[in-house]
């Protein structure tokens, strides 16, 4: 019955009254209310006003299959997304999802988990991530696009995720203007101010021959965290740090499929999006610490983001060179970060 009154609650704006969701569901209105104080102590801000009825101010932070979604249907998406799959563990979504693949999960398909256990980042590190307070979530795509065309998804992603992240802060903290979080190339998501890092994303290819099988699209974000290990807590930091606002997981889950769905269509065209992107990468303009494959160490000033997604490094004698892969660490105004 909780379930049913709460989702007459959210399909409604406006209060509703308690004779009214008595009636609907065939139950007394001491049920009704005993039900109401029920989800309150749950966690849900529910508004009760005397022959107004009830309304659903905000929901806890709870991410289950209801809350998924629910909170999908909220932002329009329960047909763009489909497939899902919701765990309170599992070892990594990226994990999830390629297993997934193998069992020929459709296009669009989303995996999303409490906790990690073996997280898992770029250039083979792990990624933490303190359990049921951040966001960590892969999509599975099936893109009909040779892999070559795939090259700029890393920017795409990132540039989708930044934007979506700082519509949450922006819309829940009306003080804060301009742009919270930034993109540090390729895809690092940072606190513009503090330069710590908020989130990054990991891509992954599952290729047959020269064909694209699958294109797994893992993104964690550090949303209420408030404490890190000692080895990260110079570099890392959350939203809620930064910025004081507690964002609930499926909300930003939410906006960030939505930007995604809303550029999609635009990621073939790379010039439509790839200004999005340069205003939003905090790298460009800014000396940059090249670390080669070979360990050794170039200086050089990042003066652009090539259509393919390179970064364009100018060096001490002018002369310009691309960088696709690699260690790229920022510095200057916002200190070193890697
Ligand atoms: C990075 O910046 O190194 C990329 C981090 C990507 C972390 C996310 S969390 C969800 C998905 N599952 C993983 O194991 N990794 C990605």
């Amino acid at each position: 019955m909780k379930e049913k009154i709460l989702s007459l609650l959210r399909s409604e704006e406006q209060y509703k009254s308690g004779e009214e969701i008595s009636a609907l569901l065939g139950v007394s209105r001491t049920a009704v209310w005993k039900a109401i104080q029920q989800l309150r102590k749950e966690g849900y801000l529910i508004d009760a006003i005397t022959n107004k009825g009830y309304l659903l101010r905000q929901e806890p932070d709870i991410l289950s299959d209801e809350s998924v979604k629910a909170a999908l249907m909220r932002f329009d998406l329960s047909d763009w997304i489909q497939a899902v799959e919701v765990t309170e563990s599992c070892d990594s979504t990226n994990w999830m999802a390629r297993r997934a693949a193998i069992q020929n999960a459709p296009h669009r398909s989303l995996f999303i988990s409490g906790e990690q256990t073996a997280g898992r980042g770029r250039m083979g590190r792990t990624w933490f991530s303190e359990p049921g307070l951040n966001l960590t979530f892969s999509l599975l795509f099936r893109p009909r696009l040779l892999p070559q065309e795939l090259n700029c998804s890393t920017l795409f992603a990132g540039l989708c995720t930044a934007m979506a992240l700082n519509q949450c802060i922006t819309r829940q903290k009306e003080s804060m203007n301009g742009m919270p979080i930034g993109i540090k190339w390729p895809n690092d998501l940072v606190c513009a101010q503090s330069g710590k890092k908020i989130g990054g994303i990991l891509i992954e290819t599952i290729l047959e021959e020269n064909r694209v099988e699958a294109l797994i699209v893992g993104i964690g974000i550090n949303l209420n965290a408030e404490s890190f290990p000692e080895m990260l807590k110079d570099k890392a930091s959350s939203v809620l740090t930064e910025f004081g606002c507690r964002l609930r997981r499926v909300d930003v889950l939410g906006q960030i499929l939505s930007v995604m769905k809303t550029f999609a269509p635009e990621f073939i065209y790379r010039d439509h999006w790839m200004n999005l992107y340069r205003s939003h990468c905090l790298t460009l303009n800014r000396p940059v610490r090249i670390l080669t494959q070979n360990g050794q160490e170039e200086i050089g000033l990042a003066v652009d983001i090539h259509e393919n997604g390179e970064l364009i490094v100018m060096n001490r004698s002018g002369e310009k060179q691309t960088v696709s892969s690699g260690e790229v660490s920022v510095r200057g105004l916002l200190g070193y970060f890697e």
